[in-house]
């Protein structure tokens, strides 16, 4: 299963996405991490030390002109394949699955090329994260709407929404879902994050599937010397969570399927 984490800045989004990935992994499943988000904390949130984080995929000015083609030559269709094994770091955790990162970096930063190359290079490598692996990958997004708004992950088959109770956070969320949406993305959860009882105000657009964490001390106090977010106290909290998301995400993927047309069978 595919999974793109969205929502406001600060919600969440980096938390749950390494969660997910840890939980996952001790199911044994392999799992790509995808930083899209220009903030790059990913690896730090999973317990990458510094020396080991991956090079962003926009920083390899080289591979970008590669792939892409330079002088007016531009590759619409470029060879991707090879570069999650080539870019990739593994991040550590006590498996049995195996977890993978892959930091897609800021393209405005692209040294070399212009930002559309860049961009293209992304778009295609995500593409065929999402498309062609059998794996899981969960891919992080910048916050806000940009990156469903280019469409870059149209094709994956469940959203988690994050946001926190405030009327600001759940605007974004309500933003977030109904362009989902309208990418045709209607499998989708809203992770209310630090909110146990809240209640939402009549927003349109947000996901009808609301998920509830409370706040966690024990991350909170962590957080003050260590960006790593997972082996909490509240690690059993935790893991009911994702497992509830995962449970919800996975039905919702199997309504999807069903609401939609049958092709016509070929003709023979
Ligand atoms: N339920 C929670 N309780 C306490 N701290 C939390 C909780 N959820 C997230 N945090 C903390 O809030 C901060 C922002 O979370 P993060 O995942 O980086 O947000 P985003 O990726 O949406 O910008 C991090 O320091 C994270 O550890
Ligand atoms: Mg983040």
């Amino acid at each position: 299963m595919k999974i793109a984490f969205a929502g406001k800045g600060g919600v969440g989004k980096t938390t749950l996405c390494a969660w997910t990935a840890d939980y996952l992994a001790r199911q044994g499943h392999t799992v790509w991490m995808v930083d899209a988000d220009t903030a790059l904390s990913l690896g730090q949130a999973c317990g990458v030390a510094p020396a080991a984080q991956a090079e962003p995929l926009a920083a390899r000015a080289d591979l970008i002109r590669q792939r892409i083609g330079a002088g007016g030559m531009i590759s619409l269709s470029p060879a991707v394949d090879d570069l999650p094994e080539l870019l990739g770091v593994d991040v550590p955790g006590p498996g049995p699955g195996r977890k993978r990162l892959l930091v897609m970096g800021t393209v405005a930063g692209a040294g070399g090329g212009c930002a559309c190359e860049a961009n293209a290079l992304l778009k295609s490598l995500l593409a065929h994260l999402v498309l062609d692996r059998d794996d899981w990958v969960l891919v992080d997004l910048e916050a806000g709407v940009e990156h469903l708004g280019r469409g870059t992950v149209a094709h994956v088959d469940g959203l988690v929404v994050a946001s926190e109770p405030s009327h600001r956070s759940l605007e974004t969320a309500a933003r977030v879902a109904a362009m989902g949406t309208d990418l045709g993305l209607r499998n989708q959860v809203l992770a209310l994050n630090r909110a146990p009882e809240a209640v939402l105000p009549p927003l349109p657009g947000l996901p009808g599937c609301i998920l509830r964490l409370p706040p966690l001390p024990g991350l909170a106090a962590r957080q003050l010397q260590d960006p790593n977010v997972l082996n909490l106290p509240e690690a059993a909290t935790v893991d009911g969570f994702v497992a509830e998301m995962l449970k919800a995400l996975e039905q919702g993927r199997r309504q999807t399927r069903l609401r939609q047309p049958r092709r016509p069978a070929p003709r023979v």
